[in-house]
């Protein structure tokens, strides 16, 4: 399980955090949406513990991670009792690797080995979401949309428990949406958990199991 429990973030005088709470158990769907710059790809790296909170509670599998004035910070993430990762994220900013191409950029991730061939399952993933033909090629010379699907074809073809996608959608066209909530049902149900952030206020209606908004540093059930 994910839990987030009051955290704050602030960078300065800065407060975009102010006691956000929220929690993932397998089989959720949780949707955060928000104006641009309310906060949410902060709140995102807190939850993955990719950058520390000001003050709060991060709990990775009931293990709790506290920050705060006086507190210090935990050094690194203790193992888990689970042989499956416990997280992956899907960046804003994509990040495939620019030199690989997108079939290396899937199996270095997932058989660890750049140069081995993508399976079956895996080939399965790129026809599903409608990327075969990028296969061969560099990131450089696919379309935003194509290396959107990519990154978020890696993400599922891996073995994390919950998965964190900023903004998977923000460059596709309508079907392609569609497509791809598509896959992340098939994958919610078999029991992963998924917290997605999105603008578009249609997207993962089907999906989503509850919906979030992050305003002024607070998250509110819609
Ligand atoms: N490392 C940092 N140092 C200083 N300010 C930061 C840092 N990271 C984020 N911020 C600020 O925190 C606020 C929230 O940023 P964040 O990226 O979380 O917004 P967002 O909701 O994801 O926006 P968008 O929808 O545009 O992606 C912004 O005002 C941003 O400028
Ligand atoms: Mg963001």
């Amino acid at each position: 399980m994910l839990r987030a429990e009051n955290i704050t973030k602030s960078y300065g005088a800065l407060h975009v955090l102010r006691g956000c709470s929220l929690s993932i158990t397998p089989g959720d769907c949780l949707i955060v949406r928000g104006r641009s710059g309310a906060g949410k790809s902060t709140l995102l790296r807190m939850l993955a513990l990719m950058e520390q909170p000001s003050s709060g509670t991060i709990h990775h599998d009931g293990k709790p991670y506290r920050f705060g004035p006086g507190l210090r910070p935990p050094h690194g993430i203790l193992p888990s009792a689970s042989p499956y990762p416990l997280l992956t994220v899907v960046f804003q900013q994509l990040y495939l690797w620019p030199n690989l191409t997108i079939a290396e950029n899937i199996s270095l991730v997932t058989q660890r080995n750049r140069y081995a061939p993508l399976t079956e399952i895996e080939l399965a993933m790129l026809d599903r979401l409608n990327i075969s033909e990028i296969a061969a090629k560099h990131p450089h010379h696919c379309s935003l949309g194509q290396r959107q699907r990519a990154t978020v074809a890696r993400a599922l073809l891996t073995q994390a428990r919950f998965l964190l996608m900023d903004e998977p959608t923000s460059a596709l066209d309508r079907h392609n949406r569609t497509v791809m909530a598509a896959a992340l049902s098939e994958a919610r149900a078999t029991g992963r958990g998924f917290l997605i952030i999105s603008h578009d206020e249609r997207d993962f209606e089907s999906v989503a199991t509850s919906t979030f908004e992050l305003d002024g540093g607070v998250l509110r059930p819609l």
